[in-house]
């Protein structure tokens, strides 16, 4: 049962283009949106006055098979280094979170753990980390690799990495800068502390050179939803992004991750599960039906196919197009991304065409067309029968997707109490009601129990 007055939480999920494959070419976009500050300044100011939680950006470290082998019709190989973008963005936005993704797989912890706090310095506390350990295997061949990491080499990584970032992190007590100008002293030497990291993979002495952030950390974001992705997740994330097509789905997805966090010894509220959402609103249903045929019938075949191979993780062109989708085995991608699929071609009993027909707008988010009105009930929905802390909104084409939301959806929220009418806090932390993350140090040296995300 949700707590009276219970809010949802919200962010907006912003592709340069917005996440339908055709969207480029619709006649109200600017198809080379990823590549153009004023129109991510324009759509995050769009985003802001909706009173969102956070803007996220994704993230691929070199640009997928599938855009190359397109024949030059994918718009998806040119965007953005999202931290980069957002740092600009935390100059032109004052309340709304900025997060964004940097891999596990082909970083380093130091520069990872130091971009993030800098973000979080420039913005005032609202920056967030999506933590990924890379879907794509075209990431691989830029960092001196013939072949992908094995899944479970990438989570076991990511973890080791995570340690890393969270306790470099807390190289600065809250209170160790002490800027005596008269006395001589710029920082509390008892206060800045060593890392002294030795693990599997990665040796990391520290301390970070970016003191304690405004949000105390930066915010970090998980999105796989394997097994390993969950433990990742239960383990050290305030937020969780995932695909989950239907509401039994959801609830479902939503009782075993919070299982998992308590059994980590943390407080299932300290995670927020908040799956994608993509909305397509109209004042009436015809309308909303209309807009979105009208990016469907730009879809090309070329590029619809190859989105639904990659998110497979098997070349489809070799199968009938108006044929079955196979039964594909288990393979090095996104696990998580390859079970959504099976289930929503199963459940419709859907052929190749129909399901990358159906993805291309969603990439097997849950897609829901209708008015103002039917999109909250659906959120509301989801939010009392517990499964969503809150939504990643996936607007389908920007600006235009992005305002109707917030022109229409968000107005009735706020009417039912479902969301906020004004940012109350500054930083993310606060927006997302997550409490202050305290020092390893200072809970040591209060006698406290470090929390599981803090232990050496
Ligand atoms: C909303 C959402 C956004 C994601 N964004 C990215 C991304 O930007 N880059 C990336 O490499 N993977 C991204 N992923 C993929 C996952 O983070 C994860 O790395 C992948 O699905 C494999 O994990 P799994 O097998 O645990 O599902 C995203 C997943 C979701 C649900």
């Amino acid at each position: 049962m949700r707590k009276a007055g219970a809010q949802i939480k919200l962010g907006a999920f912003l592709t340069a283009t917005g996440q339908h494959i055709a969207a480029w070419r619709h006649p109200d976009v600017k198809a080379d949106a990823g590549i153009d500050l004023q129109e991510y300044i324009r759509v995050v100011k769009i985003a802001e006055r909706g009173k969102f939680d956070m803007m996220f950006l994704a993230d691929n470290a070199g640009i997928w098979d599938r855009e190359l082998e397109s024949d030059g019709r994918s718009s998806r190989a040119a965007y953005f280094e999202p931290i980069t973008l957002l740092s600009a963005l935390a100059a032109v936005t004052e309340r709304i979170g900025l997060v964004a993704t940097a891999t596990a797989t082909f970083n380093e912890p130091y520069n990872v753990a130091r971009k993030y706090a800098s973000l979080d310095h420039l913005s005032g506390g609202r920056a967030g980390w999506n933590l990924v350990t890379s879907a794509n295997e075209a990431e691989a061949y830029n960092f001196g690799f013939d072949v992908h990491l094995a899944h479970a080499d990438r989570y076991a990584r990511a973890r080791e990495f995570a340690e890393i970032v969270i306790g470099l992190w807390d190289s600065w007590e809250d209170d160790a800068l002490i800027l005596d100008k008269e006395g001589g002293r710029f920082f509390d030497p008892q206060k800045l502390h060593m890392l002294n990291h030795k693990g599997e993979r990665f040796t990391v002495r520290g301390p970070l050179n970016v003191p304690r952030t405004p949000q105390g950390r930066p915010i970090i974001v998980q999105a796989g939803s394997s097994e390993a992705g969950m433990d990742l997740a239960a383990w050290c994330a305030d937020v969780v992004f995932t695909a989950q097509p239907a509401l039994s789905d959801g609830i479902a997805f939503y009782k075993e991750l919070k299982e998992r966090v308590r059994k980590v010894g943390r407080s299932p509220d300290d995670l927020k599960i908040m799956p994608g959402l993509s909305p397509v609103v109209g004042r009436t249903r015809e309308e909303a039906q209309a807009k979105f045929q009208e990016l469907q019938d730009l879809i090309d075949p070329v590029v619809g196919l190859g989105l639904l191979s990659s998110m497979a993780g098997h070349d489809l062109s070799g199968y009938p197009v108006d044929g079955p989708f196979p039964d594909l085995p288990d393979n090095n991608t996104g696990k998580g991304r390859l079970k959504v699929l099976k289930d929503t071609a199963a459940r419709e009993n859907m052929t190749i065409r129909q399901l990358y027909t159906r993805i291309a707008g969603t990439r097997g988010h849950n897609l829901v067309i209708g008015t103002a009105k039917e999109i909250a009930d659906q959120m509301e929905e989801w939010f009392t029968s517990e499964a969503a802390d809150g939504f990643n909104i996936m607007p389908q084409a920007l600006p235009g997707s992005l305002s109707d939301f917030v022109d229409l959806v968000i107005p009735e929220l706020q009417r039912r109490g479902l969301f906020r009418r004004e940012y109350e806090g500054s930083t993310l932390r606060e927006h997302l009601g997550l409490s202050w993350p305290h020092t390893r140090h200072a809970l040591a040296r209060d006698g406290r129990n470090a929390k599981p995300d803090a232990a050496e």
